[in-house]
């Protein structure tokens, strides 16, 4: 397979602003970057510089003002609303801060839903949401509600709802924003080693530098464009303003 080809995101001249005040800020000016399958990306950057806009856009939750970005060869900015919606549910997962799962809803069952709105066949989701729960450390939490279930293993079930159907893309929005640094780490670990393992490009946006020690890049998004981060060691004053 040639570079060319292993190249899950493309993204060039991405630009978004919010109109304040009567006037339009940019958050992104230009911004391009491309992500390769299996690859994890860390993206750092001060608080409101457009992190959280960036994955929302690259998750087709919000439309860019311009740009190009494909994501498998797929232009999604021609796709309509429905399109849109397919293209979050087979295409995209989604971690956050707050994990969001349902609370009505056993670990097991969280992580099918997952499975069934990309599509997959429901006979086998049962197994599918078992297995990865399973890998990520979680084989005696099954069937616990998610209030049964610590910050740590509650996140282990969204990233678990969110890779069980082995999306071309994985987009975490301060995933561990919410936990102690020790289970921070061990948490962070088990997202890369599971995205890793199906293939999946993942972005982690993070406020922790430390985490750019494990992905394959950081970037630090400055003045609506990313910038390659060449040492993870160097984050720290790169990431300050
Ligand atoms: N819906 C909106 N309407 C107007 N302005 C917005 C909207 N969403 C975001 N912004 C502005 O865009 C800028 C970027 O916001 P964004 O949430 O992407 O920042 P961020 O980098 O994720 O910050 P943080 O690290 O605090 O989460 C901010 O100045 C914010 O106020
Ligand atoms: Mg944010």
């Amino acid at each position: 397979m040639s570079k060319q080809e292993q190249v899950v995101v493309a993204v060039s001249g991405l630009t978004k602003g919010y109109s304040q005040g009567g006037a339009n800020v940019a958050v992104l000016n230009g911004l391009k970057m491309s992500i390769r399958r299996g690859e994890s990306v860390a993206i750092l950057g001060v608080s409101g510089t457009g992190k959280s806009t960036l994955l929302n856009i690259l998750g087709g939750i919000d439309p860019a003002d311009s740009g190009q970005m494909s994501v498998e060869g797929q232009d999604i900015v021609k796709l309509d609303a429905e399109g849109l919606a397919r293209y979050r549910r087979e295409k995209v997962g989604f971690i956050f801060q707050f994990y969001n799962l349902i609370p009505t809803l056993t670990a097991v069952e969280n992580v099918m839903t997952g499975w069934e709105a990309a599509g997959k066949p429901s006979n086998l989701g049962d197994k599918a949401a078992r297995d990865i729960l399973a890998s990520l450390g979680l084989r005696d939490k099954l069937d616990r509600f998610p209030e049964q279930l610590s910050g740590g293993e509650q996140q282990r079930v969204a990233i678990a709802r969110a890779l069980v159907k082995r999306p071309a893309i994985v987009l975490a929005d301060e995933p561990t924003g919410n936990l102690d640094p020790k289970t921070a780490a061990a948490t962070t670990e088990l997202l890369l080693e599971q995205a890793r393992q199906f293939a999946s490009a993942l972005i982690i946006v993070t406020h922790n530098p430390s985490i750019g020690q494990h992905t394959d890049r950081t970037l630090v998004l400055r003045n609506g464009v990313l910038e390659e981060q060449q040492h993870a060691a160097s984050a720290p004053e790169a990431y300050a303003a």
